[in-house]
């Protein structure tokens, strides 16, 4: 077997099941072990939250932990700091107070615990029904005075304002060639609205059962032989979708 890179978001797609957690994180171990695989968590929660989950839930230590939809990259999940390189490439085209100005206008839009927000990410919770409405506004409002953002909306509540120059996908894109590591041996796994960035790319994806429908909604648009939408639900279906694409017997 040979050694991948492994990338999966955590809540309800790692994280949901625990039989199935345990049965999949002993092969990720092995494999790890083994053939030197490399274990990536890429979760929209901030490390607070992180760090939380993980006194609740038995995961395996990552290689390297992208957070807070990845604005924030950390090669040491024990580190305070970090990666300064990636916050440079966000910083770019990046002004948080104007763009806080400008959306705090919107009463649909309640700020999110400040927790959640840090220099490159704004959030806030929108419900579905006004959502439709507000998220095109917004954009254009933004986009217009020459904002260089990106509206991530996910699991019909959470709104994240991000710059145009990050998100899951591009901080994997950032780790996958800091480690020179193939596409092709790359796999990506999510269930909702902030994962569609990891199936953008030529990397693999795994989507699995119990994907949310912002996610099902983009897969049946943009189906494709590197994207693999599982039956079975959190890790469970991350097995299916590892076994499918050969990476663990
Ligand atoms: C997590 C984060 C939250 C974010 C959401 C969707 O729940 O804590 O800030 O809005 O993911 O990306
Ligand atoms: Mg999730």
């Amino acid at each position: 077997m040979n050694p991948f890179l492994f990338v999966t978001d955590l809540d309800h797609t790692l994280v949901g099941d625990d039989t199935a957690l345990a049965a999949l994180n002993e092969k990720l171990d092995y494999h790890r072990q083994q053939y030197g695989t490399k274990i990536v968590y890429s979760t929209g929660r901030s490390l607070y939250l992180y760090r939380q989950l993980a006194t609740e839930k038995s995961l395996l230590p990552p290689d390297a932990l992208i957070t807070s939809v990845g604005t924030e990259i950390y090669f040491e999940p024990t580190e305070a700091q970090c990666d300064r390189e990636w916050a440079e490439v966000l910083s770019q085209g990046w002004n948080r107070d104007k763009i806080v100005g400008i959306a705090d206008n919107y009463v649909d839009l309640t700020p999110q615990p400040e927790s959640e927000q840090n220099p490159f990410k704004i959030s806030y919770y929108l419900s579905e029904s006004a959502a439709e409405e507000v998220l095109p506004q917004l954009e254009s409002d933004l986009v217009d005075r020459d904002l260089k953002i990106k509206l991530i909306y996910s699991g019909s509540k959470d709104l994240d304002i991000l710059p145009s120059n990050g998100d899951k996908g591009l901080a994997l894109q950032f780790l996958r060639h800091k480690w020179e590591v193939s596409a092709e041996t790359t796999v990506a796994c999510g269930d909702s609205g902030n994962d569609i960035a990891l199936f953008r790319g030529e990397e693999k994806g795994i989507i699995v059962g119990n994907a949310k429908l912002e996610l099902r909604q983009w897969y049946h648009q943009n189906q494709d032989k590197t994207l693999y939408l599982a039956q079975a639900h959190c890790a469970g279906g991350i097995l299916e979708g590892l076994e499918y694409f050969g990476f663990v017997k």
